[in-house]
C-alpha cells in the first residue's frame, strides 16, 4: 500500500504539472494542487490497479506509468475523489475544517474558490481520461464504457444521489436497508467503478468483471461503514480529519443502528463476502484481497 501510494502521487504530482503552472498565481489552481496533493490513502487509484493485474496486466513500469491508460484512469478517479472531499467538507455540506491532515480547503482558501476547486478537479479527470490514447477501435470502445461508468457512479445516480441523501437524512432516522443504499451511493460507486476502470482497461473477461463488481460492491460498504467506525472511534491525528462529527450532524451512520460490536462484526463479513468473489482468480488478485483486509483493519 505504501509503495503504491508513493507511485500514485509520482504520477498524479507529473500530471498536475503538466496541467498546472508551478509559478501560477492563479488561485484556482493552487487549490486544486493543495487537496489533491494533501495526502491522502489513494484507495481508488490502487484499487483500479490492483483490478488491472488482478485479470493479468503486466506490471507497468515506473518510466511508462504516465502513458498508460490504466494509471491515467487511476489519477482521474483521485481527481474525482479529491473533489467529492473538498465539496463534502463544505459549510453547506459538512462544515469540516480538516482533511487529510490540512485545513480544509474553503478554510485554507475560501469558499467560493473551494467550490470552483472541486469542479476544477472533477472537470480535470475527464480531461485526463479522454487524453488517454488509444491504438484502435477496439480499446476506443472500452475507454469510451469505462468513461461512461465513471460518469455515472460518480453522478447523480451514484455518487452525487449518495451525499443528496446523506444531507436529507440529517435528524432522521433511516433504516437499516435504507442506510446501505445511501452507502452504497456515496461511496460504494466510486468504488466499484475504480475496480470496473482497472478490469476493463487491463483487458479483463466477462466473467472477471462481473465478479470484480460483485468483489468491488462489497468493499464498497465494508469501507463506508469502517468510517462511520473511525468517526468515533479513530485518532483524529492519524486521520488527519476531525471525529465525533456524525454524532454532532445526527448522521445516519451504522454504529447508531447496529452498535459498535455488530457494525464491526458486519464489516469483517461483508469483507469475507467480497473475498469469495475472488476464488476463481489467482495470486494476480493478492494486492485485491490484501487491499480487503486492509479497509476493515485500517485506522485511518
Ligand atoms: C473519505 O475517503 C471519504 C469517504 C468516502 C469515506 P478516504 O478515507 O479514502 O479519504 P482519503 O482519500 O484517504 O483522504
Ligand atoms: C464522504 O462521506 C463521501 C463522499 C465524499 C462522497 P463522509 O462525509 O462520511 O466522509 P468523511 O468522514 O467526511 O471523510
Ligand atoms: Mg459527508
Ligand atoms: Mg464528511
Amino acid at each position: 500500500m505504501n509503495d503504491r501510494t508513493k507511485c500514485v502521487d509520482n504520477t498524479l504530482s507529473f500530471l498536475l504539472k503538466k496541467t498546472i503552472d508551478d509559478d501560477t498565481q492563479i488561485q484556482v489552481q493552487k487549490s486544486m494542487a493543495y487537496s489533491l496533493m494533501a495526502g491522502g490513502k489513494r484507495l481508488r487509484p490502487i484499487l483500479c490497479i490492483a483490478a488491472a493485474e488482478a485479470v493479468g496486466a503486466a506490471e507497468i513500469k515506473t518510466e511508462k506509468k504516465r502513458d498508460n491508460p490504466i494509471w491515467m484512469a487511476a489519477c482521474a478517479l483521485e481527481s474525482i475523489h479529491t473533489y467529492s472531499l473538498i465539496h463534502d467538507d463544505l459549510p453547506a455540506m459538512d462544515d469540516d475544517q480538516f482533511r487529510r491532515g490540512k485545513p480544509t480547503c474553503h478554510v485554507a482558501f475560501n469558499e467560493a474558490t473551494a467550490i470552483l476547486a472541486g469542479d476544477a478537479l472533477l472537470t480535470l479527470a475527464f480531461e485526463w481520461l479522454s487524453s488517454i490514447k488509444v491504438e484502435n477501435k477496439k480499446q476506443a470502445l472500452v475507454l469510451l464504457d469505462v468513461i461512461s461508468f465513471i460518469s455515472r457512479a460518480a453522478g447523480y445516480t451514484g455518487m452525487i444521489e449518495g451525499q443528496m441523501r446523506d444531507l436529507a437524512s440529517e435528524n432522521v432516522k433511516l433504516a437499516l436497508r435504507e442506510l446501505e443504499q445511501m452507502h452504497r451511493l456515496k461511496t460504494g460507486a466510486l468504488i466499484e467503478a475504480s475496480v470496473y476502470a482497472g478490469a476493463r482497461l487491463g483487458g479483463g473477461t466477462k466473467k472477471q468483471v462481473l465478479q470484480l463488481r460483485k468483489f468491488s460492491q462489497h468493499i464498497g460498504l465494508a469501507f463506508q461503514i469502517t468510517d462511520d467506525i473511525l468517526n468515533i472511534e479513530g485518532n483524529p491525528d492519524e486521520m488527519g480529519k476531525a471525529t465525533g462529527t456524525d454524532h454532532e450532524r445526527n448522521k445516519n451512520t451504522y454504529p447508531l443502528i447496529l452498535g459498535l460490536n455488530e457494525s464491526k462484526a458486519l464489516s469483517r463479513e461483508v469483507v469475507n463476502n467480497a473475498l469469495k468473489m475472488l476464488e476463481d482468480f489467482d495470486s494476480e488478485a493478492d494486492p485485491l484481497r490484501a487491499i480487503a483486509l486492509y479497509i476493515v483493519e485500517r485506522k485511518k
